[in-house]
């Protein structure tokens, strides 16, 4: 595995892959790496030739709140966990080579309305942070595939949409989220849950799963179910912060022809904020 840290050698890199008819795939990461990364680089090794992973923890999509400083770094154990998967490149770049003339004068990305609401209302500009950087990342490694995970739903409409908003040639693929034994949707930021919160938060997925079974049996009044469960697990420990059944292409609230749902997820359990999804085909009530 070659590991790359700079932009132009990046590029020089890539020159060398030009004229071949390889395919080229891309796994953007943040690093502290778990099985849903390896996962989403096992789907990228089945369909490409030259597989390049990137690990930068990108200031721009965190909020002054939030955990920019405290986000896991442990870059020595997935590089080795890369190297074992048989990952081509490694692409680490610094914030300075990223951001050159700094971060408040960088041009950005955005994709409208699907970065404004759910998780976007919640953490204004996170989606901007993201596309703005996808952006980057897809122009530095001119993939023909790239690979994100579905945990991140939101995020994964986001850069769909940016990719085909801005012609990009390339294809986006969603890898279905990696779960622990218990259920609970791997994240890096699972390390912060220690104890009870640890042991609580595979209920969001249970409650999610026990939601979803209420509309398969006919309830239709989304927004007082919603509000219902938002209550329970409140109860139970958790500070939802949404619960929101939406079209799973736009993320808008689904009307009467719609059948192709998701339900969105995010609580916090002290500090963290767990996020999750679930997506549906609404059944024909009986
Ligand atoms: O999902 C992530 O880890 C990040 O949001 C991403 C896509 C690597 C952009 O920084």
């Amino acid at each position: 595995m070659q590991l790359i840290t700079k932009i132009l050698d990046l590029r020089e890199t890539r020159r060398t892959w030009q004229n071949s008819a390889k395919v080229i795939a891309f796994v953007p990461t943040m690093g502290n790496l778990h099985q849903g990364h390896l996962n989403l680089v096992r789907e990228a090794k089945k369909h490409a030739d030259i597989v390049v992973v990137s690990i930068f923890i990108n200031p721009m999509q965190f909020g002054p709140d939030e955990d920019l400083e405290a986000y896991p770094r442990t870059l020595q154990s997935d590089s080795r966990l890369l190297e074992s998967l048989g990952v081509d490149v490694l692409f680490m770049p610094d914030a300075s080579d990223i951001y050159a003339r700094g971060l408040e004068q960088q041009t950005f990305v955005e994709v409208p309305g699907l970065s404004y609401m759910i998780c976007g209302a919640s953490r204004p500009g996170h989606f901007r942070g993201v596309a703005t950087i996808v952006c980057k990342l897809f122009n530095m490694v001119q993939p023909n595939l790239a690979f994100f995970g579905e945990k991140d739903f939101q995020q994964l409409q986001v850069i769909k949409a940016m990719v085909t908003d801005l012609s990009m040639n390339l294809k986006v693929f969603g890898v279905a989220t990696t779960r622990e034994d218990d259920g609970l949707a791997m994240s890096s930021r699972n390390q912060y849950l220690r104890g009870a919160h640890r042991k609580l938060a595979p209920t969001l997925y249970e409650k999610m799963q026990q939601l979803v079974g209420e509309i398969q049996t006919g309830r239709r009044d989304f927004i007082k179910l919603t509000q219902e469960y938002k209550l329970e697990l409140s109860k139970l420990g958790f500070n939802p912060d949404h619960l929101e059944i939406r079209n799973i292409e736009n993320l808008l609230q689904p009307g009467h022809e719609d059948q192709d749902l998701v339900l969105l997820a995010a609580a916090f359990l002290g500090k963290t904020r767990l996020i999750d999804n679930l997506q549906f085909r609404l059944k024909a009530k009986i």
